[in-house]
């Protein structure tokens, strides 16, 4: 590798280095440039390996939501899928629990609904009411998405849902209330969820809220505000970003409820649903 090239290479490290000490997790770098960084790497080991077949396109992979199409994994029966959950579920609970899981004794909050879903809602995490019983949204939160799914003309057993989070992110020093993950506990989660949807093999999935979206993308250009109701895409399932639950509860505005509703009317659409006058009407002024 050329002196200068290693010189630069050295000054992007350090540069990257300082942004992550300083809290940063994402920048963002245009493939051009990437590809520029990457490219006399791939040339070196191209020429010392004997044209190896590695390509830019492999190396950059930018984020998770551009993996390998789930769709290319092995399409698996009713049956397989249950019991393929049953086994994720009997692995996520017998992984060794960090300290902060076993102070808070928080319960295994895995998913619900049929693995046999078209649409898949994701949520961040569970809190207090899905940690007593152990299922996720059946809190306040919970009962207004169930609303809306029942609005679209589906029940919760004719979905599934599941949160990045398997457990209740803990509140320590606090008796009341819940916490958003840290960017780690997305991390270290987000792995199960994946396996979850790639057992499913949903037609669509709905991110519910911020942390979700971000959870699923690897990344955020923009806010939620600005990204819902427009499609994004975890690798190749496309994926509707809307509004949580909870903010809905604590914006009761008909403008934010409709948006929600748009978003619904768009995933709608896309599973071939029948969409009557009176739901396209919801959330209308008069
Ligand atoms: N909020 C979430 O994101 N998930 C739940 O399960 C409950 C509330």
């Amino acid at each position: 590798m050329s002196g200068a090239y290693s010189q630069l290479l050295e000054a992007t490290i350090g540069y990257l280095e300082s942004l992550k000490q300083k809290g940063v997790r994402y920048v963002d770098v245009s493939p051009e440039s990437v590809n520029a960084l990457i490219e006399p790497v791939l040339r070196e080991v191209g020429s010392s390996e004997g044209g190896t077949q590695i390509t830019s396109q492999a190396v950059i992979q930018s984020s998770r939501a551009d993996g390998p199409s789930v769709y290319d994994s092995q399409r698996l029966s009713s049956a397989d899928k249950v019991s393929a959950m049953d086994q994720l579920r009997d692995e996520i609970s017998s992984l060794k629990k960090s300290p902060e899981l076993l102070a808070s004794g928080a319960k295994l909050v895995f998913g619900v609904g049929t693995v046999d879903a078209d649409l898949m809602f994701v949520g961040e995490a569970p809190g207090e009411d899905e940690d007593r019983e152990g299922e996720p949204f059946v809190g306040k939160a919970g009962q207004l998405l169930m609303k809306i799914i029942q609005a679209t003309g589906l029940d919760r057993e004719k979905v599934y849902i599941a949160n990045v989070l398997k457990y209740r992110p803990d509140t320590p020093g606090k008796s009341f209330g819940n916490r958003k993950p840290r960017p780690d506990e997305i991390e270290s989660w987000f792995p199960f969820l994946m396996r979850q949807i790639e057992i499913i093999q949903p037609k669509i999935i709905v991110g519910l809220g911020a942390t979700a979206v971000e959870g699923l993308l690897g990344h955020m250009s923009t806010g939620i505000t600005r990204l819902r109701g427009n499609w994004q895409s975890y690798r190749s399932v496309p994926v509707m970003p809307t509004f949580h639950p909870s903010y809905l509860l604590r914006n009761q505005s008909w403008a934010v409820k409709r948006q929600v509703w748009e978003d619904m009317m768009q995933v709608m659409e896309r599973l071939n649903m029948p969409i009557s006058q009176k739901q396209r009407g919801f959330f209308l002024r008069r």
